[in-house]
């Protein structure tokens, strides 16, 4: 079971290393622009790079952004490159639902022995061909499931189940947090590994029961002087 941070942000990686929680972390496209990261693929491989550094020897997730084929195995080979602890997020089909996706990541992880985090899935049935097409990680979005209505917990436990039962290896991540409440619900319901933004891992630290205890023995520590 790991927690991974999911940010493009240095210090908050930096921050949660230290601490010696987080055990990798995952990006997308859309985290780098929120983090301030512009300046096009230099600016994203300089980034890349230094988290890999930062958090070497645990793994960091890069997103390809095309969805052209050839130029997906281009780019997967090339942030492979940067550094040997990058995966590379694939997601699970095009964005009009185009089928090539899954051969692109058995091909990077058969043939070119990178390791791809299958990404954007809202389902069991998503995370499981693509453990079978070989992908190392399979990322589903738990809080866009629960948005949709329906249970993630249920769709980890049913991925669990089938994983073990094939005996596929891929470790089982879980993304979009939207509440504390979610890391310790999906680990518990057999997610491998969540990914939580820097606000939801804080608010799993932070009590405010915790903060009151604190302030009492330190208020009571000065009144005697200790
Ligand atoms: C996971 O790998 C994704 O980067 C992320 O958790 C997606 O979260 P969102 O639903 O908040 O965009």
């Amino acid at each position: 079971m790991a927690i991974f941070l999911d940010t493009g942000t240095i210090s908050e990686i930096e921050k949660y290393m230290k601490m010696g929680i987080i055990r990798g972390v995952t990006t997308n496209p859309t985290i780098l622009i929120k983090d301030g990261i512009t300046g096009g693929k230099e600016a994203i491989k300089q980034r890349s790079i230094e988290i890999a550094r930062l958090i070497d020897p645990y793994p960091l997730s890069v997103e390809v952004t095309t969805n052209d084929y050839e130029k997906m195995i281009r780019q997967a080979r090339e942030y492979a490159g940067w550094a040997k602890n990058i995966n590379v997020k694939i997601t699970i089909h095009g964005p009009e639902g185009e089928l090539e996706n899954l051969a692109a990541i058995h091909e990077l992880q058969s043939h070119y022995k990178i390791p791809v985090n299958a990404t954007a899935m809202m389902s069991a049935q998503q995370c499981l061909l693509a453990a079978m097409a070989g992908a190392t990680y399979v990322s589903l979005f738990g809080g866009r499931v629960n948005n949709m209505g329906y249970s993630s917990c249920d769709e980890i436990r049913k991925l669990r189940k089938v994983l073990d039962y094939q005996k596929l290896p891929a470790k089982i991540i879980i993304g979009s947090t939207r509440e504390v409440l979610n890391v310790i619900e999906w680990l518990e319901a057999g997610a491998d590994i969540v990914t939580v933004t820097p606000d939801i891992i804080k608010g799993m630290i932070v009590h405010p029961y915790s903060k009151e205890t604190v302030q009492m023995f330190l208020r009571d520590a000065a009144k005697n002087e200790f």
